[in-house]
């Protein structure tokens, strides 16, 4: 019988490869990304993947930087004749950028999925922003799966917030905010959101009053600038409802977006742990190793 899976953590991901390796039973492997002075990196994987399958853990927020390491780790452990290399991405980059939206643009999510596909096996992360590619088949050639974060996000708003109304941003958002209100078991509403620039997000609500009484819980896949997030609690205040607790899948914070958010006056503020952050307080790990164990069998 040959040995099963082994896991090796990208630098950044040793919580996350552990607690997947802890669930699964499989063998942890050791990966080191040396980086020599002229800023080039040398990836050292133990023990020998031979045979084996191995995955690869790498949350892909700031990819850029981790791209290159990510891709020469995946090459190390095929040279090293691993018989799959996958890649369990919690959070997957370059979603948003699915067409091109001004003339003489890139369409990145193509060409990032081109980079991963040449390197990879398959590839596993948690509710990729897939909104006019219809799915992650659309831009990736190899297989590539998605687990959904709403069970666990829903059961922590069961928990923890008394009559919610869900509410989705904008329309990208309703496909996560009718699931969790679905499972949580309230009302969801989704409302319309303009982005004029990378800080500058507009955010109309329709007639809320019929919710006075309930607790406004935003729901949204991405929290990056957390524009989006801030223009909608504006917004809620004014139309007299509640400070909402915010619900983010994916902690991307760029800058100071989580004091902006927190000072906007929201209620409470929690995130799944695709990328590590203070404000994680939803674990989608074992809803990750569920899929991860199938996808192995
Ligand atoms: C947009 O399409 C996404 O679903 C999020 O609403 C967006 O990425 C949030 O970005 P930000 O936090 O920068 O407003």
């Amino acid at each position: 019988m040959s040995a099963g899976p082994l896991i090796f953590a990208m630098p950044g991901n040793a919580v996350a490869a552990g607690a997947l390796a802890g669930m699964l039973g499989w063998e942890r492997g050791e990966l080191e990304v040396h980086a020599f002075p002229d800023g080039e990196s040398l990836i050292r994987a133990l023990p020998a993947a031979a045979g084996r399958d191995a995955v690869l853990v790498c949350t892909l927020d700031r990819p850029d930087a981790k791209l290159l390491p990510l891709l020469l780790a995946a090459d190390t452990l095929r040279d090293a004749g691993a018989r799959r290399v996958g890649l369990v991405a919690p959070y997957l980059a370059y979603l948003r950028q699915d067409r091109r939206f001004r003339e003489g643009e890139g369409v990145t999510s193509r060409y990032f999925a081109r980079l991963l596909s040449g390197h990879f096996d398959w590839l596993l992360t948690v509710d990729p922003h897939l909104h006019r590619h219809a799915s992650l088949a659309a831009v990736y050639s190899i297989p590539a799966s998605a687990v959904a974060s709403a069970p666990a996000i829903a059961d922590w708003i069961r928990r923890t917030v008394e009559v919610p109304l869900i509410i989705g941003p904008d329309g990208e958002s309703s496909q996560w905010a009718a699931e969790v209100a679905r499972l949580a078991g309230g009302p969801s509403v989704v409302l319309e959101k303009q982005r004029r620039g990378d800080r500058d997000v507009a955010v109309s609500v329709p007639d809320v009053a019929r919710w006075m009484d309930s607790t406004p819980v935003l729901v949204d896949d991405i929290v990056s600038t957390a524009r989006t997030m801030i223009a909608t609690v504006h917004r809620l205040k004014a139309a007299g409802l509640r400070p909402p607790v915010c619900v983010g899948v994916h902690a991307v914070f760029a800058g100071d977006a989580e004091r902006e958010l927190r000072a906007a006056g929201v209620q409470a503020l929690a995130t799944t742990n695709t990328i590590s952050h203070p404000s994680n307080a939803i674990d989608v790990m074992d809803l990750l190793a569920f899929e991860l164990r199938r996808l192995l069998a």
